[in-house]
């Protein structure tokens, strides 16, 4: 199974290809777009960046880049994770499509996808303490607080944080049976 290309409302997510990296590299020099994603990174920096994120070992997973009509959005990923059934949601924006609902419109798709084609049982997401737009985002689709725990990942930290982070997920169960 390859990934789909996904539609919402407003967005058509495909998947990322190595002919994103000019929007790779626009949203990874945004310092606040990168914050809490190691920081800014140079061109070099974000081929390799993009490189990782190409698909990869679990069919139907990965990274899709997000477009509203012809414009770039953002990202969205459903990467695998370490159990077979779970995979990890993650998100990123440029700057001036944040606040629009877009980032939830995206995810709750993932959930949809994830659960439903895929066959995945839990998908989870994670992030520093003081991401407040990311927690508010998992808490908007539906995700619940599972623990708080102090990071060994440097990719999600600036140098000298206490690498607080906060760990959220919903299981297919629970997902089915949203309101
Ligand atoms: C996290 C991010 C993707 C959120 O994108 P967004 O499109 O602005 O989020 P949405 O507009 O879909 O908002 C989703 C929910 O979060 C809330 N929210 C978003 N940003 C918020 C903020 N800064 N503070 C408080 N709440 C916020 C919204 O009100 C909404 O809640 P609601 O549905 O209950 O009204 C965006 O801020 C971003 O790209 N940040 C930089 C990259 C990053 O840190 N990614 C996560 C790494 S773990």
């Amino acid at each position: 199974m390859s990934q789909p290309v996904l539609r919402t409302e407003r967005l058509r997510l495909v998947p990322l290809s190595a002919g994103h990296l000019e929007h790779e590299v626009e949203m990874s020099a945004d310092p606040e777009v990168m914050r809490y994603l190691g920081g800014v990174r140079t061109r070099e920096q974000s081929a390799e960046a993009l490189r990782r994120l190409l698909p990869g070992t679990r069919p139907g997973l990965g990274c899709w880049a997000g477009f509203l009509e012809a414009e770039f959005a953002g990202y969205w990923a459903l990467r695998p994770a370490e159990a077979p059934k779970d995979a990890e949601l993650g998100y990123r924006l440029l700057r001036k499509h944040w606040r629009k609902g877009l980032a939830k419109e995206g995810s709750l798709e993932l959930l949809r996808y994830g659960f439903r084609e895929v066959g995945l049982d839990r998908i989870f997401a994670g992030t520093a303490a003081g991401n407040k737009a990311s927690l508010a985002t998992m808490a908007s689709i539906g995700l619940r607080h599972i623990r708080d725990f102090v990071s060994d990942d440097p990719d999600y930290f600036a140098p000298g944080d206490d690498r607080h982070a906060v760990e959220y997920a919903l299981t297919r169960d629970e997902w089915l049976a949203r309101p």
